[in-house]
């Protein structure tokens, strides 16, 4: 009796939710979100200050790291309230400590802290971008790793092999701009203002995607990695051409045109890596994975191939912290810990630990 007993609460032990609380703020999102065993989303909770940046046409750091400390711990507290959830129900504390604006960083490096010394909880450090390629977990119960990951967003764009969970190899990134940075600088350009990518998008739909024909770029002898700044610079030059010679430009066709360059050439490059790797199973992730016509695109390149293709709803593509538990919920259940000396690493790589 005794012994069956025993076994019972062994098998109680072995069968706990995991708890993580986690926090994001690398760039201009302030996020908390508590999850359960990885991929079950209690609370995502977003304060974004998209509004604060538009006044001045993009993220101001400064400006950043000031909304940050003003909003983190009423995030915290909504995360936890939304998930009915104390700290000490609470298994260990996951956030982003690079790549990202140091600043913004700090400020969620030190609350994770905080929290940690004050409870006892165990840290742990969480890789930005492993946390955008998790995002793709929490949907989709099926996926397992290995598989093809396409990283677009704001600050990267970076073509990654997921050979096993926490485990990365970057075949292709970019040399210059970031799509998502590509997309943002092009809005403005053509009078749609900040966050480009999303206004690029709307106005893309109304426009025609063979009005003009801007370069793909090519970059020397690699063939996974993106280059977007020549793009940016076709844009600009066809406006300004436009321009003195008195000529009208169409904002929707611009935007269409642009947005197709850009797609093109995320499609071609990850279907040429899903060829040589000979992957089944591909996946997008970050702000620009939220494009409707990259998402299409892919679709239908990855149907073609018999390639299973996933991608997050667009709240879990731009940033939030849901997607940084999940991350997280994998280094807890591997063993790793950060210490309470953990610091703010703007230019993490990925697959680096601190
Ligand atoms: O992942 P994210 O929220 O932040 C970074 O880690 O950078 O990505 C933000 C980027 C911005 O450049 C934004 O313009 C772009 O993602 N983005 C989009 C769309 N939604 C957001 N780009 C293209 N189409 C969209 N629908
Ligand atoms: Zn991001």
């Amino acid at each position: 009796m005794a012994v069956g007993k025993l076994i019972s609460l062994n098998m109680e032990e072995t069968k706990k939710d995991i708890l993580i609380l986690a926090i994001e703020s690398s760039c201009d999102e302030t996020a908390a979100s508590v999850c359960r065993n990885g991929r079950e989303i209690l609370s995502n909770t977003i304060y974004s200050q998209i509004d604060v940046h538009t006044l001045y046409g993009g993220v101001v750091p400064e400006i950043a790291s000031r909304a940050h400390i003003e909003k983190i711990i009423p995030v915290i507290d909504t995360a936890l309230a939304e998930a009915k959830v104390g700290l000490k129900d609470l298994d260990a504390i996951a956030v982003t400590y690079g790549p990202g604006l140091v600043g913004p960083l700090l400020v969620g490096v030190s609350a994770a802290k905080a929290l940690c010394l004050a409870t006892g909880l165990p840290l742990i450090g969480v890789h930005h971008i492993e946390g955008h390629i998790s995002a793709n977990y929490i949907e989709n119960p099926d996926l397992e790793p290995p598989f093809a990951a396409l990283v677009v967003s704001g600050g990267h764009s970076h073509l990654v092999v997921v050979k096993d969970y926490g485990e990365y190899e970057v075949i292709g990134r970019t040399r210059d701009d970031a799509a998502g940075e590509a997309f943002d600088k092009v809005a403005r350009a053509i009078g749609l203002g900040y966050p480009g990518g999303p206004k690029i998008d709307k106005a893309a739909k109304e426009g025609n995607p063979h009005a003009l024909e801007f370069p793909r770029a090519k970059v020397g002898e690699s063939v996974y990695d993106f280059s977007f700044s020549g793009l940016k610079s076709a844009v600009l030059n066809y406006l300004n051409t436009c321009e003195m010679k008195g000529e009208k430009w169409v904002q929707a066709d611009v935007a269409a045109s642009f947005q197709k360059a850009v797609v093109d050439v995320l499609v071609d490059h990850s279907m040429s890596a899903i060829d040589q790797y000979g992957f089944k199973k591909f996946a997008i992730a970050g702000g620009v994975a939220s494009n409707s016509a990259l998402r299409a695109a892919m679709k239908e390149a990855c149907e073609k191939k018999g390639v299973a293709f996933y991608h997050p709803s667009p709240i879990l593509c731009t940033d939030n912290a849901a997607m940084i538990g999940c991350a997280g919920y994998y280094e807890f259940i591997r063993g790793e810990r950060s210490s309470l000396d953990l610091n703010a690493i703007p230019n993490l790589k990925l697959g680096e630990r601190a």
